[in-house]
């Protein structure tokens, strides 16, 4: 017994030796600690010897397995040493390498463009009021007082969509973000109907009409528009506004005008024009040799649309304005091409820091 308990341990510890990885020292420890192992059956059997022999073999036995722990456990540190160095030498880290550049997202030009005016006119105390994509002909059109028969009511100039509808009232993508006025006056209305609030918002969103692609003009564009109604709102007031606004947008010393012009939904309407950022006035092909560009359209809210948004037209007045945020921003970075905006090339993206 004892002769055979020195056989194991020899052999378990030379076989030790050889071991150079994890695997193999578990296989180990199975085959030489494990329940079946010589050394764990020479426990088994300590019952079955004779009294005199077994305290010395059952000692001898227990030095045995400890000497074997040990050394399994003196083992496995070796091999985890050794794993760690080996690690450390393959990924050592050299500090004084450059770094990579990181990939840095930018907002894209037309998003920087609307938090400006956001920004702009946030300070003037306009909140933001967003409105649904989707229309019906009677927001976008009828109650904006659009005639009946309104060239831009035409298949031509508007994306209508294959939906369920009453049969005068179809729906289209919105082509402006003037239907969004009439949504914001009536919850207005609802919060004090009695009194209705007065309003101050302004209205971004994409809109969309049939029309020929070219620099000047595509299919889908973001417009913002812009919505006063109170008690005593004059011209002036939306004259101040827009011409603050100008100057904040493009730099103090821009020239402004406003043109006469014709809405459906404002009376009287006008046009504000921003002197040519190219020619600085004097006339180039930019500007159509006018010396001037146009920035927006804009009026007193018709009566006709105050009442159709619920407030009175002989208590209140207001003002209203709608601008081309690619227009804007075409302006605001001398862009020639509006088609640049949406399509994805990363090399004008990059651009706009
Ligand atoms: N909805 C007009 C358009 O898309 C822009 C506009 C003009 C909006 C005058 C207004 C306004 O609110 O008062 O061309």
């Amino acid at each position: 017994m004892l002769e055979q308990l020195n056989e194991i341990e020899q052999s378990a510890l030379s076989a030790l030796q050889q071991i150079e990885e994890e695997q193999a020292l578990e296989a180990w420890r199975v085959s030489y600690l494990g329940r079946n192992s010589p050394l764990m059956r020479v426990f088994d059997g300590l019952r079955s010897l004779p009294n005199e022999e077994r305290p010395q073999v059952g000692r001898r036995a227990n030095e045995v397995k400890r000497a074997l722990e040990e050394a399994y456990q003196q083992k496995a540190e070796t091999l985890r040493q050794v794993a760690l160095q080996r690690a450390l030498q393959s990924e050592r880290l050299d500090v004084t390498l450059p770094g990579r550049p990181l990939a840095r997202g930018r907002l894209h030009p037309l998003n920087q463009t609307l938090r400006r005016i956001f920004a702009i006119f946030a300070e003037m105390g306009f909140q933001v009021y967003r409105s649904r994509d989707i229309e019906s002909d009677e927001y976008n059109f009828q109650l904006l007082n659009f005639p009946p028969h309104h060239p831009a009511r035409e298949m031509q100039d508007s994306f209508y969509l294959d939906l369920p509808h009453p049969p005068d009232n179809p729906v289209l993508f919105r082509t402006h973000t003037s239907p969004g006025q009439i949504r914001a006056m009536r919850e207005f209305v609802a919060l004090n109907p009695a009194d209705p609030p007065p309003v101050r918002i302004v209205l971004p969103g994409m809109c969309a009409r049939y029309e020929q692609i070219t620099a000047r003009s595509e299919i889908q564009f973001q417009q913002v528009e812009g919505l006063a109604v109170g008690k005593a709102i004059t011209f002036s007031d939306l004259k101040g506004t827009l011409e603050d606004f100008a100057r904040r947008m493009f730099g103090g010393g821009v020239r402004s005008r406003f043109r006469a012009s014709h809405f459906p939904f404002t009376e009287p309407s006008a046009e504000m024009d921003i002197e040519c950022f190219v020619c600085g006035g004097a006339g180039c092909a930019v500007c159509k040799r006018s010396g001037w560009l146009e920035i927006l359209g804009c009026g007193m809210v018709h009566p006709v649309v105050l009442e159709n948004g619920g407030y009175d037209p002989r208590r209140y007045t207001g003002f209203a304005f709608g601008m081309g945020v690619e227009r804007i921003t075409l302006l605001r970075y001398g862009i020639e091409d509006i088609r640049y905006f949406y399509s994805n090339d990363l090399r004008f993206l990059e651009q706009f820091v």
